[in-house]
């Protein structure tokens, strides 16, 4: 059963008709009311989740280790989830076991920071543990893995409950920071050698994190500027 308010759905609802095809205050109150009591599923973007994008999540976790917040990039690609766990940290330790994490969407970096210098508080709520300033939350479980051992394990997951707690959730992804810095540094190119570098290094994440047809096309016409100089 979902976790969440339902003046805060209903808000939400409103700051994103188009993915309900909604088109009035009745309307949008009835797929509330539906989203509260299970019987629609929302899209992956009610979340704050960015399709074709690593989206970067708190990744709470229970298991051998104990109870467990760190940053994790979900891969929400083709409309499927993804992640990839980096042999050596407790999240992958604990999801190895139960096969299951709670994906907390924040935008506040400082809290990445905060889990990974240990500081992070965790919370029950509505029985499910999130990371304190959680704006939605999407339990995952595993579907499939491959790779493991001293291997990145590549995990295939799938919601099976979630949380909206807050009127505007919003992911981070490193790919729309790092197509502002490849500007920046492309205002900069006449200044010397390294600012194309750096461009060139910013223009590779962007594609290893955002795969959408605008941000690709955007990435192939700063690469073209930058060819043309070269
Ligand atoms: C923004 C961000 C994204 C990250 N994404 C991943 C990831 O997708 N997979 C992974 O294994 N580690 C990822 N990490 C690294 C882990 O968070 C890091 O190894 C952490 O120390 C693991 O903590 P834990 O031992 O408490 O699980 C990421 C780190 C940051 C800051």
């Amino acid at each position: 059963m979902p976790v969440g308010d339902e003046a805060v759905v209903l808000a939400r609802v409103l700051s994103c008709p188009e993915l309900f095809d909604v088109e009035s205050v009745e309307e949008a109150e009835e797929v509330a009311r539906k989203l509260v009591e299970g019987e629609l599923e929302p899209p992956l973007e009610f979340f704050g989740l960015r399709s074709e994008a690593v989206n970067e999540v708190l990744a709470v976790t229970e298991g051998p280790e104990g109870r467990n917040v760190a940053p994790l990039g979900l891969r929400v690609f083709n409309g499927e989830l993804g992640a990839v766990l980096y042999p050596g940290s407790r999240t992958r330790r604990n999801f190895e076991e139960t096969g299951r994490m709670v994906a907390c969407v924040n935008p506040n970096p400082v809290d990445f920071l905060r889990a990974l210098f240990d500081e992070l508080p965790i919370r029950e709520c509505g029985g499910v543990p999130v990371a304190e300033g959680t704006r939605a939350f999407l339990v995952l479980e595993r579907v499939r893995e491959s790779g493991g051992g001293d291997d990145p394990l590549r995990v295939e997951l799938e919601p099976v409950d979630w949380g909206l707690l807050h009127p505007r959730p919003r992911a981070l992804v490193r790919g729309e920071g790092a197509l502002v810095e490849a500007l920046v540094e492309f205002t900069r190119l006449h200044l010397g050698e390294s600012h194309a570098r750096r461009c060139r290094e910013a223009l590779e994440v962007v594609k290893r994190t955002v795969g959408s047809r605008e941000y690709r096309e955007a990435v192939k016409r700063l690469e073209e500027r930058l060819g043309a100089r070269s």
